[in-house]
């Protein structure tokens, strides 16, 4: 995405942007985001680092670091930009090496190999690096949370607040036709939420939205709700994200769809409530 186009996003954010810095504690957090140049994570880039945040992010197109440095400049917390491919993590040893260099407090994987190359490369990248990566972290006890990017169909049953003809509906025009990055998403998230709960200092986040959009931020329906097909603002996605890693400290799934209600008060209101959408799943 282009520059200018991000900074019109971000723009549109001063709202958001002046709630998150209000709800800063002091203390300031690290994070290493892995997908660093994707849509939904330079729109979050900006966010944490004006809340005084440090951000690592993980890139693996070096033309790209210029770029996305830009989103660094004048923040209150600190970019740092690193060439990694996440193919390379083969196995919990490699992603333990990249994450102890790194020495983040909180993990966002917004990483995925969005159709491109060969079927093979989702396996490795969302399925494979990421489960490498969830298990290091959560290996590493000054991570304490790990905020993964899902989608709200990646589960192994339908969710008992969704209607059947609905689920059947949305399996039919929407999930077949991602079957692989379906396979390859779930253990992933399967991983963060089992081995996430051993953990008690730890928490596994998975919001899982619908399809994209480049909207702004607008209100959501976050937890459970009886829609699962559907759009979601990648602005609103990432101002979520960044209030649940401010606030939130539990393990859970968390469904997003645009909405009618403020990111700020759902996110209150799953915290408050306990939602968790992994209800449903046999691990659950
Ligand atoms: N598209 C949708 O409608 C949809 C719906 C629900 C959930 N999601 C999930 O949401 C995530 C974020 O969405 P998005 O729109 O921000 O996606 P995106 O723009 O495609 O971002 C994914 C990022 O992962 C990076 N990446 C790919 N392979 C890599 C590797 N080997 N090493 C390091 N980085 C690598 C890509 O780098 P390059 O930019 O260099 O390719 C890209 O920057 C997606 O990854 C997907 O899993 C998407």
């Amino acid at each position: 995405m282009a520059l200018h186009t991000i900074a019109a996003h971000v723009r549109q954010l001063s709202r958001p942007l002046s709630v998150l810095r209000a709800a800063t504690t002091m203390s300031t957090n690290h994070v290493l985001l892995l997908g660093g140049s994707g849509k939904v994570a330079r729109l979050l880039t900006p966010m944490l680092l004006h809340q005084s945040w440090d951000v690592t992010s993980i890139i693996y197109n070096p033309d790209q670091i210029a770029d996305l440095k830009q989103l660094g400049v004048n923040q209150n917390g600190k970019l740092n930009v690193l060439v990694r491919s996440l193919e390379d993590i083969k196995n919990e040893t490699d992603a333990k090496r990249l994450i102890d260099e790194i020495k983040p407090s909180y993990v966002v994987w917004s990483a995925g190999a969005g159709g491109k190359g060969a079927p093979e490369r989702t396996e490795a990248i969302d399925r494979d690096a990421a489960i490498h990566c969830i298990r290091a972290s959560i290996a590493s006890p000054y991570i304490t949370k790990f905020v993964m990017i899902s989608f709200n169909g990646c589960r192994y049953e339908k969710p008992p607040w969704i209607d059947e003809t609905h689920w059947q509906e949305y399996l039919k025009v929407t999930r077949n036709h991602y079957q692989r990055y379906y396979e390859a998403k779930l253990p992933a998230d399967e991983v963060l939420y089992v081995e996430g709960k051993k953990r008690k200092d730890f928490a596994g986040i998975c919001l899982r939205p619908g399809r994209l959009s480049m909207e702004p931020v607008g209100k959501v329906s976050l937890g459970k709700f009886p829609r699962v097909e559907g759009y979601t603002s990648r602005a609103s996605l990432a101002y979520t994200a960044a209030l649940l890693l401010d606030s939130h400290n539990k393990n859970c799934w968390l469904d997003i769809l645009d909405g009618d209600e403020d990111p700020e008060a759902a996110v209150k209101r799953c915290i408050e409530e306990e939602v968790d959408c992994a209800e449903g799943e046999y691990f659950y």
